[in-house]
């Protein structure tokens, strides 16, 4: 997958592309990621990047016809142009499965007011990370990059991991352990020392919803249970043991 990264402040990607999965996944050569100065798009004496709104108002405008230039620079017939900004619908998992299978990805990472509202018209879709201002997308597409590389086949290295996560079946994951299997007095669960598979993989899913229930209980609106998860939430309503 490729993905460019339009941002006036380029420096801010650098340790954090660097390290863990999105900085193994690069060195693997499953991730291209591009980071561009928009500034460098300017072609003015002083480079501006942004100028007074008009119809006057506190803040700078990101200028269309630099956006737009940088824009020009990277697309191609296959790429998908998200903006971040604090407008987008909110960006979850399912649009995170979806951006992952697009080939080509670009990032508009705004500042300032906002950008020249002609710019829209280039933007395939805008997406924001949650309802509170941040100084500008970079965090924003920083928090997209990683998620999205995630679900690269072969960046995890191990291809379980990411289809057991949070979210992947719409609940939160089970508790996890490893060891010393005693620690400061408190016992790892028996059923996962005890080798039958079949019982840990029922404990899990059982605490799998029942930590759902407790902390993100939004997450089961509109959920159809099977079988084997009305039963276990009826022994987890009901019973109060696991
Ligand atoms: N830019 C500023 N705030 C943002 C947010 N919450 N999400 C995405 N981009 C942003």
């Amino acid at each position: 997958m490729k993905v460019d990264i339009l941002t006036l402040f380029p420096a801010m990607f650098k340790g954090p592309f660097e390290e863990s999965i999105v900085g193994r996944a690069r060195q693997r050569g499953l991730l291209d990621v591009n980071i561009l100065n928009i500034r460098e798009y300017a072609l003015d004496k002083h480079q501006q990047v942004d100028d007074y709104p008009y119809g006057g108002g506190a803040g700078m405008v990101m200028k269309a016809d630099v956006l737009c230039r940088a824009i020009d620079a990277v697309k191609t017939p296959d790429a998908h142009l998200v903006y971040l900004s604090p407008q987008g619908p909110r960006l979850e998992q399912p649009t995170v499965v979806r951006l992952a299978k697009k080939p080509h990805l670009i990032l508009l990472c705004g500042h300032y007011e906002g950008i020249d509202e002609r710019v829209m018209n280039e933007v395939d879709e805008e997406l924001s990370i949650g309802d509170y201002v941040l100084s500008g997308g970079e965090l924003a597409a920083m928090v997209a990059v990683d998620a999205v590389t995630r679900l690269i086949p072969g960046a995890l290295g191990d291809e379980r991991s990411a289809q057991e996560e949070s979210f992947a079946e719409g609940l939160l994951e089970y508790p996890h352990y490893t060891r010393p299997r005693t620690f400061r007095d408190r016992e790892v669960p028996e059923v996962l020392l005890s080798g039958h598979h079949e019982n840990i993989r029922r404990w899990r899913k059982k605490l799998s919803l029942e930590r759902t229930l407790i902390k993100r209980p939004d997450l089961l609106l509109g959920r159809h249970f099977d079988q084997e998860e009305r039963q276990m939430l009826e022994e987890i309503l009901f019973d109060g043991e696991n």
